[in-house]
């Protein structure tokens, strides 16, 4: 079957092309019941049928006679370590922490925090959640303080395991201080904190009360059994940025997301069992819990956990080193992280140090791919890199290429084509559908296929809300796109407040909240502009109330503090200009989209419903001078 038929049978077919697919996977109950809706009239799938992911990822391949094929490869250049777990040794820590888990009173469907580096316990801890069915919220670990609160207060954990530190190139991130500064400032109490003591020379820290040994917990713990859960039990939460300050509990499936992942794995990476395949995104992102921990495990492919940088650890040859040591067959990453490679070795002459042999597919998602990186990297490393687009939402690719026959043709700067099970159309503001090469709306027909996000958590009206009231029977994505005659999708960009920082979701009306939150400040936008290195990074442009007598060096560096501290430094703002008004529309609604263009300095229109058209050149003046001041 090729990927045509593929797809039309997903579509017309749809019930059972997912049950053919669904008999991928080991079920302890398989589903008679394919098709259905929950209590709030949304798509469910398999809904009858009892699985287990940790099963499906680890013992399953044990009871198939592969223990010890290698699962888990460790390799921390921050550290200079290096470590690999066998599916039998990863077993053997996972359900003993999973039995930690049971004894310390947590049962299937409490919800746990896991607040974790890169390092194995992380993927150990997810696993040992699944494993007794806990409902599992990775929090990216470059994520602040605030960020932890907010997501312990949505989803009232009852743990939260973390480490002891962090390592950031040549940086210590104590992560003690910061979970101590969050569960103070939680509503409610968590009541066990476990902690990976990491025994980083340089870095030890004084534990406070209450805390659990991580490795004194496995160590004293019996080992727990798998549990049966239903198809649409929760295995994760997974918090992303909205258009509001408050980040949405994306909630996955167990049923779905597992049959969709084998699929993923077959199909649209053709990695086959065995192989070693690399995501290198952290764990706190979509793609490090699709495709560094259960796609990989799924599919009995050896994953890599990576704790470095593409650069740096020691140099840009590194991603290069990593699969030419592992003999990595096929590696994701995001876009950024191959940008900063080619800035720092523009003509690959440290590719040239490795044998790439086994190297056959790169995959590429998070943010555009700009042509000038697939040149560079098909000049020098030869393979395809193969752009493709999906979302937190949908938890596996629904634009890209089905890679499973080598039958493919890439066409650069497009995202690909329709994925099996997503029906995708380009709207315009209406919701008629676009002729080829008219950008517009992508959205979806629902149902969505098995895998796609369940709801938000307890928040069904947000749901409504942000994805399906836009229009009727669709899925709203927040992208833009374009569509040619041969059903290649470009994606254009996000129509929302969501911007992407190397790969890496962020809210600016979430920025805004704490710009607008400076005792001086009395209006602001922030808006994503383009970076060369990062894709985007977020710039803040400030009003200050009347009599402030703040200078604008002070307040810029008030707020980029703000930001570092209650999101992160991976927020990346660094730039905060002062105007003395912003360009609002006649009913006083703020041009983001205007002043992001001259901040670009692209071509523009003026808005027909500005309000005064003076303020344009007030701006560019002001950009000139900002920029000026900013190079002295
Ligand atoms: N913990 C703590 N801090 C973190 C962090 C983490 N896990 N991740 C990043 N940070 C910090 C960095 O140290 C940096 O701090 P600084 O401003 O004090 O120097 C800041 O956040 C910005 O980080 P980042 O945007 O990652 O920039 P960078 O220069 O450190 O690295 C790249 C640039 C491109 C190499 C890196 O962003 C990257 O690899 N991106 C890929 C992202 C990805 O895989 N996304 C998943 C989707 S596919
Ligand atoms: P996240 O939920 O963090 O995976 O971010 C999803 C968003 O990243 C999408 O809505 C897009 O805006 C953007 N994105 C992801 N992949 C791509 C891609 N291949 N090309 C362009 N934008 C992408």
């Amino acid at each position: 079957m090729n990927a045509e038929n593929l797809f039309q049978r997903s579509i017309e077919d749809k019930e059972s092309f997912w049950k053919d697919q669904a008999q991928g996977i080991d079920w302890f109950q398989f589903p008679s019941q394919i098709l259905s809706k929950d209590e709030n009239n949304y798509t469910q799938w398999f809904s009858d049928g009892r699985l287990n992911m940790c099963y499906l990822c680890i013992d399953k391949h044990i009871n198939d006679g592969h223990g010890e094929q290698i699962a888990v490869i460790y390799d921390s250049p921050v550290t200079e370590q290096k470590k690999t777990y066998t599916f039998n040794q990863a077993k053997e820590e996972i359900s003993k922490l999973a039995g930690g888990l049971v004894s310390l009173g947590l049962k299937k469907g409490d919800t746990a925090v896991i607040y974790m580096p890169m390092i194995p316990q992380t993927l150990f801890a997810m696993l040992a959640c699944a494993r007794i069915g806990v409902i599992h919220n990775v929090v990216f670990g470059g994520f602040a303080p605030h960020e932890l609160v907010v997501r312990i207060d949505d989803c009232k954990p009852k743990a939260l395991i973390t480490a002891t530190a962090g390592v950031e190139i040549a940086k210590r991130i104590p992560y003690l201080p910061l979970v101590e500064k969050a569960i103070a400032l939680a509503q409610d109490k968590v009541e066990n904190i476990i902690v990976f003591n990491r025994k980083l020379a340089d870095n030890q820290h004084e534990m406070f009360d209450g805390l659990v040994d991580y490795e004194e917990l496995v160590q004293q713990s019996e080992t727990a059994d798998c549990v049966s859960v239903e198809s649409t039990h929760p295995l994760y939460l997974l918090y992303t940025s909205g258009t509001t300050g408050k980040p949405k509990g994306i909630t996955r499936d167990t049923g779905g997301y597992a049959t969709a992942l084998k699929f993923s794995m077959k199909y649209i990476y053709g990695v086959e069992p065995g192989e070693t395949y690399w995501a290198a995104s952290d764990f706190g992102w979509a793609v490090g819990h699709s495709f560094s921990v259960y796609g990989p495990l799924i599919n009995r492919n050896t994953t890599v956990i990576f704790e470095g940088k593409p650069i740096m650890t020691p140099d840009a040859g590194t991603f290069w080193r990593i699969i030419s040591e592992y003999k990595v067959s096929v590696m994701f990453t995001a876009p950024t992280a191959i940008r900063a490679i080619k800035k720092e070795d523009p003509n690959g002459e440290l590719v040239k140090k490795y044998d790439l042999s086994h190297f056959k597919k790169q995959f590429l998602a998070g943010e555009r791919c700009d042509v000038a990186t697939l040149d560079w990297f098909a000049e020098h490393i030869g393979i395809p890199a193969i752009d493709h687009w999906w979302q937190t939402e949908s938890g596996w690719p629904m634009l890209g290429l089905m890679t499973f026959n080598g039958n493919y043709t890439i066409k650069r700067a497009s995202a690909g084509k329709q994925i099996p099970g997503y029906d995708i159309k380009i709207f315009d503001e209406n919701g008629y559908e676009l002729d080829p090469h008219h950008e517009g709306y992508l959205v979806i027909k629902l149902p969505l296929p098995p895998g796609a996000l369940l709801g938000i958590w307890n928040d069904h009206e947000r749901f409504q809300s942000s994805y399906l009231s836009q229009y009727h029977g669709y899925y709203f994505s927040g992208d833009g796109a374009i569509k040619d005659e041969d059903g290649y999708i470009f994606i254009t960009g996000r129509v929302d407040d969501v911007i992407n920082v190397a790969g890496h979701r962020l809210s600016t009306s979430e920025m805004e909240e704490i710009v607008s939150s400076h005792p001086d400040v009395a209006e602001c936008a922030v808006v994503g502009i383009d970076d060369d290195l990062k894709g985007q990074i977020p710039f803040a442009i400030v009003v200050l109330k009347n009599g402030s007598i703040i200078s604008e060096e002070d307040v810029e560096k008030d707020i980029v503090k703000n930001v570092r501290e209650k999101i992160g430094a991976v927020a990346c703002l660094k730039n905060v200009m002062t105007v003395t008004r912003l360009p609002k529309t006649r009913s006083g609604k703020i041009l983001r989209k205007l002043i992001r263009t001259l901040l670009d300095k692209k071509d523009f229109q003026i808005p027909s419903t500005i309000d005064d058209e003076k303020i344009i050149e007030e701006i560019q003046q002001k950009i000139i001078e900002y920029r000026a001041e900013k190079r002295n």
